[in-house]
């Protein structure tokens, strides 16, 4: 059988990982500044990690959400102290999508509503359709029965409050966005949403998929506005590679039976890796380290001529390079050993492990040097 051919790939085969590196099939050592995709918060391989899921593996690996895990309970109990959120309540899925659809869905239930607001050049995920073609009315929100999605671009207080009224169910924004070229909103705007949303009574849901776990040196990206939204979606550097997703959900608002759920959302093994990597991040004070190799990082690249426009927090960084310098991220992977990501057209951006070190900086930084001299 042939897989279904939708992803651009390298010509590459990882076949060994360790903290912010990777060895392919022939033995070529790579340094790993994205993390697939920001997913490998405490570093590839780490030993706590692996001892963690291991013990795990050879106990339980899954049993459905019918009887108690208490693996799920002490996972929500270090996020809650972790975040500093400790009065919101934790619903475990698979994936950022699924955090998100579980986040709007809810929305819409407590709402009764089915608009919602989100940005331009947002990504929240690429799922549609299950809850629509399913017509348990337990099951289904208003918002799945025929939703109205309106775009408006981000930072534009203007172009929201012309968009905001009472039929508003949730605003949903990142709380940086990724895939759109790591682009922040202010913490004005983001000030400005929480008091919109309150007045209409619609939720506010902050996307920290990508942005979330730490990455930017605060526990969520929004943490640097103030803001306390309703709905936090998690996912990505959550489980160090272990599919594990989540919505933090504000304490007020109450659950039935049967209002969400999933079939392995949280199971044993993926309560474990959440549980490890928040040990991890602790122990090691990851947080503190992304803020200052992300500082770093940001200052060193602003020194380097042709790049333009360096934005970002912690370590989820963007820049931009020139029309003709273009092959640059495939020099740095090719030539350099640097897995690095991009954002069209001219964005590369950087997701590495919030244990990176400051020397792994100054190799990327030696060879973008070299690379734009
Ligand atoms: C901000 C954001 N939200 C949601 C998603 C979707 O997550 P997943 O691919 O785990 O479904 C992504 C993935 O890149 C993302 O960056």
């Amino acid at each position: 059988m042939k897989l279904f051919d939708v992803y651009p790939l390298f010509d590459i085969t990882p076949v060994k990982a360790e903290a912010s590196w990777l060895w392919d099939d022939k033995g070529q050592k790579y340094l790993d500044l994205y993390g697939g995709h920001a997913v490998i918060s405490i570093g590839h391989s780490h030993p706590h990690y692996v001892k963690t899921l291991n013990q795990q593996l050879s106990n339980i690996a899954f049993y459905s959400n019918s009887v108690k895990n208490p693996l799920q309970e002490k996972l929500a109990e270090k996020l809650g102290q972790l975040s500093g959120y400790p009065d919101y309540q934790l619903f475990l899925c698979n994936s950022g999508a699924e955090a998100n659809e579980n986040a709007l869905k809810l929305a819409s239930f407590v709402t009764g509503r089915k608009k919602i607001v989100a940005f331009k050049k947002a990504f929240h995920g690429r799922t549609s359709g299950a809850v629509a073609a399913t017509d348990n009315p337990k099951i289904v929100a208003p918002f799945n029965a025929g939703h109205q999605i309106v775009f408006v671009p981000m930072n534009d207080e203007a172009a929201f409050d012309a968009v905001m009224d009472n039929q508003v169910a949730a605003v949903i924004i990142e709380g940086i966005q990724g895939v759109g070229g790591i682009q922040l909103p202010t913490n004005a705007f983001l000030q400005h949403l929480e008091k919109t949303c309150k007045a209409f009574g619609a939720l506010l849901i902050l996307d920290e998929i990508q942005s979330g776990y730490g990455r930017t040196g605060k526990f969520f990206a929004h943490q640097f506005s103030g803001v306390k939204p309703d709905l936090i979606t998690m996912a990505k550097g959550m489980g160090n590679g272990f599919p594990i997703g989540g919505v933090l959900i504000e304490g007020s608002i109450k659950p039935w039976s049967g209002m969400l759920g999933t079939t392995f959302g949280g199971n044993y093994l993926a309560a474990a890796a959440g549980l490890a990597v928040l040990e991890v991040m602790e122990n090691e004070q990851l947080l503190n380290n992304a803020a200052t190799i992300g500082s770093y990082l940001i200052a060193e690249l602003k020194k380097i001529k042709s790049i333009t426009d360096v934005r970002g927090e912690g370590l989820m960084i963007g820049f931009d390079l020139p029309e003709e310098k273009k092959s640059v991220r495939n020099d740095l992977l090719f030539k350099h050993h640097i897995f690095t990501g991009e954002a069209k057209p001219n964005t590369i951006r950087l997701l590495p492990s919030l244990a990176m070190t400051r020397k792994e900086a100054d190799l990327l930084l030696n060879a973008l040097k070299e690379e734009l001299a």
